[in-house]
């Protein structure tokens, strides 16, 4: 990898060309559009009008949709350059909106400050344990549930890499993961998957999951459940 996806966001240049280089497209419209749609379908277990820390929040594009969804949304990006994008495209819900420049690799807060958290399109950029120290971050700032987004790198979809390859296109992500892998990321990094969506899995190794935290509570709660089906069957 000859970039640092850190550094990389930090130019204006790249900030302002953001969406309209990634989504431009017909096929780039539509997608983002099947993604925006499945982001919010992820938080449905969420109230609207609790907060979610978006990390990264980039130019505010999954923002826009939980916003518009009713929830209020706190973004958190290395990038000051990617949030100038994100506050504009989001002056439309005064008070709705926040945004900080934040390292989420480094910051480590003590207790949540948020009710749930997403994070998207970032981890495929790491190395794993990048993506456990970045991951661990973003669990750390949510009360609940954690949303990520991820590239799956099965017998398929190294195929589809292949053929795309010797197309001439240049691979999205620079480290999917196997099923292998997703499972190391959450375990280390705090979390457990309970949900799982897939978009457009034949032509996109695009994956969306709810994962929730795992705190002492959570795990009462878990055994008081299987407790409870136990004795019902
Ligand atoms: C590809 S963009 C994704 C933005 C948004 N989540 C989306 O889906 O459109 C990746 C973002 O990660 C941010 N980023 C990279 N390293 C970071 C770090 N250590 N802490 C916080 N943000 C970081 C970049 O600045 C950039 O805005």
């Amino acid at each position: 990898m000859n970039w640092s996806p850190d550094e990389h966001y930090q130019s204006r240049k790249v900030a302002s060309e953001y969406d309209r280089k990634r989504f431009a497209s017909v096929p780039g419209r539509v997608f983002n559009h099947l993604e925006k749609r499945t982001i919010v379908k992820c938080f449905a277990r969420v109230p609207k009008g609790q907060t979610i820390a978006d990390a990264p929040c980039g130019t505010g594009r999954l923002a826009e949709p939980l916003l518009a969804a009713g929830y209020r949304v706190h973004g958190l990006d290395i990038s000051d350059e990617m949030l100038e994008i994100a506050r504009q495209r989001l002056r439309g819900f005064p008070g709705r909106f926040a945004c900080e420049v934040v390292d989420v690799k480094a910051s480590r807060p003590h207790e949540p400050l948020y009710d749930a958290a997403l994070c998207a399109r970032v981890l495929m950029h790491f190395p794993l344990d990048q993506q456990v120290e970045f991951l661990t971050g973003v669990a750390r700032l949510s009360r609940s549930i954690v949303v990520i987004n991820h590239s799956l790198d099965s017998g398929y979809q190294r195929f589809r890499r292949r053929v795309k390859h010797w197309l001439g296109n240049q691979a999205s992500a620079n480290y999917p993961v196997s099923n292998a892998d997703i499972r190391v990321l959450l375990q280390q990094s705090g979390l457990r998957e309970v949900q799982r969506y897939r978009l457009a899995s034949l032509v996109s190794e695009a994956i969306y999951i709810v994962a929730e935290r795992i705190t002492p509570a959570a795990e009462s709660a878990r055994a008081r459940q299987s407790q409870s089906a136990a004795a019902v069957s």
